[in-house]
């Protein structure tokens, strides 16, 4: 079993950015799975919702979550919003890493959330959308994660410290 740090939340809670502050503090790699997946397909996030559909983008993201966990070295992974969903990705999360969620409440990340290429979901109403997902998903990122880390309040560096004073890795 290897040691990953994988964080896992709803879109806006900060998992690229504290993920990849966090990999530069304990000097490790940092692997986005949206990153992976943009960059086996050479297409974005977008271009595939709306070319293959939904159920082609999550087979794609399960495949690239897998291959950063099958990696060795211990790295920090930033699982995106929907990995969750599948039950063999929140399986093989807590197989191959300490699982942390980035626990925020909808209201919280509307702001947050930028009309970027890679959200398509969040189209013309963001703040039902994360209403919604939040009531669907809140339960599946809670029984995954071994680390809550509330960050409504905190800033991106404040989170890293409290996932390095949690997690305390070797
Ligand atoms: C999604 C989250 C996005 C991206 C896609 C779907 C989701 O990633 O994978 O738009 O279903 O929550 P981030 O969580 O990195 O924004």
């Amino acid at each position: 079993m290897s040691g990953h740090i994988v964080l896992i939340g709803m879109m806006g809670a900060g998992k690229t950015t504290v993920g990849s502050r966090l990999a530069r503090a304990l000097d490790r790699p940092f692997v986005d799975s949206d990153a992976q997946v943009e960059q086996r397909t050479a297409r974005t996030v977008r271009e595939i919702f709306e070319t293959e559909g939904e159920a082609a983008y999550r087979a794609l993201e399960a495949e690239a979550l897998a291959a950063a966990l099958a990696s060795e070295e211990p790295a920090v992974i930033a699982a995106a919003g929907g990995t969750i969903l599948d039950p063999t990705n929140r399986r093989r999360m807590k197989e191959f890493g300490t699982v942390v969620f980035l626990e925020a409440k909808p209201a919280d990340l509307v702001g947050r959330v930028g009309g970027d290429d890679h959200r398509p979901l969040l189209r013309d109403d963001p703040a039902g959308v994360l209403e919604e997902m939040d009531r669907v998903r809140r339960h599946l990122y809670e029984e995954t994660a071994d680390v809550v880390v509330d960050v409504s309040a905190l800033g991106p560096d404040d989170v890293v410290a409290e996932i390095v004073r949690q997690v305390a890795p070797t």
